[in-house]
């Protein structure tokens, strides 16, 4: 695998292009001209995005018995971000063009505007990232709500109930997924950054001394999440942060970058948040937020390590791995080498011909696999073209069923990215599918 931008300097274009007109990602409210950057995830976007949120829980929750889920709310009032740090310290410098008056963030410039190529700005200015809005009919200071920058706060404020409520001990995680908000100054980069994205986040307690190990783990962990869906290990790094890039909050932070076509970017953060959180929020609402060890009488507030991902980021990053363009008998074709855990679709069906008695087994077909795989049913035009579509949007495996199929009772099973084919029994085909997708 090369780097993407040198393989192709439009790859962006082409994926942007690709994920507006087979239904993945629409830019938002696009009837009225569109919306600030936000987007809408389509038919295909929705399955993707959906898949990628479930591998991660199945990762992080599911498959470990150290870690426990959480679905907090998306609105909370002004104490909690007091607490957080964020009031005060979640801003960007703001500087305003003098020439143009577009405003910028002022450390992604380069002392350049990029609107007109000015040179002269305003001075730099803090502005809060944070999207404030109000609770009930009554304006005023006690009705002040803020649309949650990250999910990781929520975590923080249910500590308590969640040791009350499960058996877990440190060290154990809580994990969530979900929307978060941020008014970025310049939201970039199709759904790289936008205001409104979504977040996987997990919250790690463990005793302050065993921290760095588990900062060390988390990377690794994290890391190896992506290569197993499909990443190359060529198109990722890890970014130590220096002591002085580091949040307010962090001891040391460890991105997971992944080489967009502009270059190597943060996918996921991963942060040794030590006892800040726990320590400001049991400060400000007055509630212990620590942790009795009766096995050595001692009480301690525990340390968190956090890896951050951002799962519409994510999805972005795994599109343009599997972006491909290649020669199938003479022909191009584009073809998505998705990951089958990720693909929006995992089967397609497809009757070689509109005849009933085929479109009758191919809806037998369609219904033994819906319960077991997602499924799309494609009838219109030649097979040539319908393979075409189905490889452009990452579907790894092709069910045709031609006429044979109505006196042997089989079918064709074309794989996405040798296309080679092989005849299966319509009894056996499920049991064949799920031998050809990775273990879960
Ligand atoms: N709780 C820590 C935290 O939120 P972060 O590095 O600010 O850390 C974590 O965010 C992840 O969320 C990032 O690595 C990125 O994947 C995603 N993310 C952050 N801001 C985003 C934005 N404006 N648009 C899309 N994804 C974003």
């Amino acid at each position: 695998m090369t780097d993407p931008a040198e393989r192709d300097p439009e790859l962006l274009d082409k994926v942007v292009n690709l994920t507006k007109r087979r239904g993945f990602i629409f830019p938002s409210a696009e009837i009225y001209g569109g919306f600030r950057s936000t987007y809408d995830y389509g038919p295909l976007g929705v399955s993707m995005l959906r898949n990628v949120k479930d591998e991660w829980w199945r990762a992080m929750v599911q498959e470990r018995h150290d870690i426990v889920g959480l679905d907090a709310a998306i609105l909370s009032p002004p104490a909690v971000w007091a607490a957080s740090g964020h009031l005060e310290t979640f801003t960007d410098p703001l500087v305003d063009c003098l020439t143009c008056k577009e405003r910028w963030r002022e450390d992604k410039i380069g002392g350049v505007c990029p609107n007109c190529g000015g040179t002269t700005f305003t001075e730099a200015r803090a502005f809060n990232l944070m999207f404030k809005t109000q609770a009930g009919p009554v304006e005023g200071e006690g009705a002040t709500a803020y649309l949650r920058p990250e999910t990781a706060q929520g975590i923080f404020t249910n500590f308590a109930n969640v040791l009350a409520t499960t058996r877990k001990r440190p060290p154990f995680g809580i994990a969530q997924v979900g929307k978060s908000f941020r008014n970025e100054i310049t939201p970039q980069n199709f759904v790289f950054r936008t205001r409104e994205f979504e977040q996987m986040e997990m919250e790690y307690f463990v005793p302050p001394a065993e921290a760095e190990t588990w900062y060390a783990y988390w990377i690794e962990t994290r890391f190896a999440w992506y290569v197993d869906l499909g990443i190359p290990e060529s198109m990722l790094r890890r970014h130590v942060h220096a002591k002085e890039d580091l949040s307010h909050y962090s001891r040391g932070t460890t991105d997971v970058e992944f080489l967009f076509p502009w270059g190597f970017d943060e996918l996921e953060g991963v942060a040794n948040r030590g006892d800040y959180d726990l320590t400001q929020h049991a400060t400000h609402s007055g509630v212990a937020l620590d942790y009795f060890d009766p096995a050595t009488n001692e009480r301690y507030t525990p340390y968190v390590i956090e890896p951050a991902a951002g799962a519409t980021r994510a999805m972005m990053a795994f599109l343009l791995a599997a972006y491909h363009e290649d020669e199938v008998g003479g022909e191009r074709r584009v073809v998505l080498r998705l990951d089958p855990r990720l693909a929006p679709y995992h089967v397609a069906v497809l009757p070689l011909s509109k005849k009933p008695e085929l479109d009758a087994v191919a809806n037998e077909v369609l219904d033994r696999l819906s319960p077991h795989f997602m499924c799309d049913y494609d009838v219109t035009q030649s097979i040539g073209r319908r393979y075409r579509r189905q490889d452009e949007v990452g579907t790894p495996w092709c069910v045709t069923v031609d006429f044979d199929s109505l006196e042997d009772r089989a079918v064709t099973v074309r794989d996405r990215d040798t296309t080679a084919q092989v005849r299966v029994a319509i009894d056996g085909l499920v049991e064949h599918l799920a031998a050809l997708r990775p273990p879960r």
